[in-house]
């Protein structure tokens, strides 16, 4: 049997569908447990989730191609230093593509062989939405048409995970949230970009049968995070002695879900695949950790991870920020086991152990 490797030459990456089909299912034996190597598509390999996501499947055998266009709402740096630790890996490669650029994205991806597709990449962040709002509609609206239609002319393709968020509930009061609650209220632009990016994978599954699941993510937080997040800049300012700007003094709830509960509940949607459902091959799950905090309580337990007190400014609400998320996860649960493991406590100190080694603190 062939087995599949990202350093094909154009040759033989022009043989038949079949042969990379065959190619990307061998069985292999890991642990006395046969498993099937695949071969991934992931958007926004460079970002947050991205980089665990790549990781854990490159960890398992599994080869991976990446995208990412490397843009600069975060620091470029770090997401070097996540990739560099993916190129370590012999099945991963990286294109620096714009998924909003149809040509540069067909382009990259002609005769590449994947057959599943993880959909990560956009302008994430609902403040920047005030002051760049044509970045989310590139990314988010364009880029997630271009990924559908990749997904759409891409034969054997067996499923695709695309990246919805909490934010799409706007600012509904009723916990916890659920994924038949109404959510066409959205109270930012990132939030509308997400919801239409649900509706539209919604007609691109009735119209082409393309198996696909959209995840509302819930306030991921830990190791390799996101600078713009508020606990990465909080632990920032606390450990440089530095003022923290607390919105709506503190009054706060969010689902926080550690980045591994994320990425194991990603491969399992992965390993089983879609949920057959009645009508077109598409559904919408909530992925959190059904368990939100206070920002005060979250502070706290970063002040003693840190072991500093933080110097704190109360501010009102951010015009575009919720109350509270809230994560009804018993859908995830029943179709694929989701059950979210990491307290506060661990998954912070996780992340500030990180924090303190990747910043020389
Ligand atoms: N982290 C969270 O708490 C959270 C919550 C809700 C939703 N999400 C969604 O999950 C996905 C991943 O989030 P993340 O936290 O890893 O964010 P991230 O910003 O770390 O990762 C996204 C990556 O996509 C890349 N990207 C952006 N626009 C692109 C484009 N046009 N072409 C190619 N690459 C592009 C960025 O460079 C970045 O590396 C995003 O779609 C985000 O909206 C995340």
């Amino acid at each position: 049997m062939l087995k599949w490797s990202p350093f094909f030459s154009t040759d033989q990456l022009l043989m038949s569908f079949d042969i990379h089909f065959e190619a990307n299912h061998e069985m292999v034996s890991k642990n006395n447990k046969d498993f099937e190597l695949m071969s991934y598509l992931i958007t926004g390999a460079a970002g947050f989730i991205g980089f665990h996501l790549a990781k854990s499947l490159l960890d398992a055998g599994h080869s991976v191609i990446g995208i990412d266009n490397l843009n600069d709402y975060y620091s470029v740096e770090l997401k070097m230093a996540r990739l560099a630790v993916l190129r370590g890996y012999e099945h991963f490669e990286f294109g620096q593509v714009d998924i909003a650029d149809e040509k540069q994205l067909d382009d990259f991806l002609d005769n590449k062989s994947f057959t599943k597709i993880v959909h990560l990449a956009a302008q994430a962040g609902v403040r920047y939405s005030l002051e760049n709002p044509r970045a989310y509609i590139q990314s988010n609206l364009v880029g997630h048409l271009n990924m559908l239609e990749v997904a759409r002319n891409k034969s054997g393709l067996q499923h695709m995970l695309y990246a919805s968020s909490s934010s799409v509930y706007g600012g509904r009061t009723d916990l916890p949230f659920k994924e038949t609650d109404r959510a066409d209220t959205p109270i930012s632009l990132y939030a509308a970009t997400k919801k239409s990016d649900e509706l539209i994978s919604h007609t691109y599954a009735h119209l082409y049968a393309i198996p696909l699941t959209g995840l509302r993510f819930f306030t991921v937080y830990g190791p390799w995070g996101r600078p713009d997040m508020a606990y990465f800049s909080f632990t920032k300012k606390i450990l440089a002695g530095e003022q923290i700007e607390v919105f709506n003094h503190g009054d706060m709830l969010r689902d926080f879900t550690y980045i591994d509960d994320i990425i194991a509940g990603m491969i399992a949607i992965l390993d089983k695949g879609p949920v057959k459902q009645p009508n077109a091959p598409h559904k919408v799950y909530n992925i959190g950790n059904n368990n939100p905090e206070s920002l005060e309580d979250f502070l706290t337990t970063l002040e003693n991870e840190l072991g500093r007190k933080a110097i704190r400014k109360n501010l009102p609400m951010q015009p575009g920020d919720v109350p509270a998320t809230y994560a009804d996860i018993s859908s995830i649960k029943s179709d694929y086991g989701f059950e979210p493991k990491t307290e506060l406590t661990e998954g912070l100190g996780s992340f500030a152990a990180w924090y303190r080694q990747y910043h020389k603190h």
